[in-house]
């Protein structure tokens, strides 16, 4: 079982967001994960461009660090991410990565089958905002998620390990490791993949030249 943890904070190992997701990468790997941890800053991630080529041929053609840190993603069977919350959003960094996700990765639903659990944290405002944000983009893609934390941290520095915050994310670990060994279905998540499905197969219908490869993906599947 592997999961990854990406951090879209530009504090790095100052970073209270970064803290959490660690401290779940710690709890899922004391429970037998092996996991990674990533930094959005340290990876080259360029914007989207909108020339819409990843519909037609299935990957993005900026050479940065897109693909590599997607096959990742696809080859693990779980992803924490975190941000911190910046004016009501995610940080303009992990945005990108979002962003990126609007092509094969959403459309073709690439992530059907894997768990995600998010965090954000914030000064005191906007923290469950972004939070659910998260949750709704890593549903889109396919995944389930576990749980949440969403914090408005006043404390700067360490967290000390014992705090009420730190083993909430000691416990997300945890249900993320059961989650992906017990395949757990979370009906309500199902459902929002099945209506994204209903959509999308119209979408997908209309697009068979301009999105050649997504519409052959969704053939292979026999969702058309
Ligand atoms: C550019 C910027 C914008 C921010 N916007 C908000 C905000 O809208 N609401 C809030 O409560 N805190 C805001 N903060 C504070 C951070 O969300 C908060 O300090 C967070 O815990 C930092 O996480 P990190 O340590 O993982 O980087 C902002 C901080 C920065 C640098």
């Amino acid at each position: 079982m592997k999961i990854i943890g990406l951090n879209g904070s530009p504090r790095k190992s100052q970073s209270r967001t970064g803290q959490l997701v660690q401290e779940i990468l710690n709890s899922a790997g004391a429970a037998g994960a092996e996991t990674e941890y990533l930094n959005i800053t340290d990876l080259k991630l360029d914007f989207c461009i909108a020339c819409g080529k990843c519909h037609h041929i299935g990957y993005c053609i900026l050479k940065d660090d897109f693909e590599p840190l997607m096959e990742k993603i696809i080859a693990a069977d779980g992803l924490v991410v975190g941000s911190p919350v910046y004016i009501y959003q995610i940080t303009a960094q992990l945005k990108v990565w979002v962003d990126r996700l609007g092509g094969p990765t959403i459309h073709c639903q690439k992530l059907l089958g894997k768990y995600g659990a998010v965090v954000s944290t914030s000064g005191g405002a906007g923290e469950n905002e972004t939070a659910q944000y998260l949750e709704a983009t890593l549903i889109n893609t396919g995944m389930q998620c576990v749980g949440r934390i969403a914090s408005g941290i006043e404390l700067d520095g360490l967290l000390p390990l014992d705090s009420p915050l730190m083993q909430n994310a000691q416990e997300l670990g945890l249900s993320l490791v059961r989650a992906i060994e017990h395949k757990q279905e979370f009906p309500e998540q199902t459902q929002v993949h099945h209506q994204f499905r209903e959509f999308f197969r119209y979408v997908i219908s209309q697009q068979q030249e301009a999105w050649n490869w997504e519409y052959k993906y969704w053939q292979e599947k026999g969702w058309l």
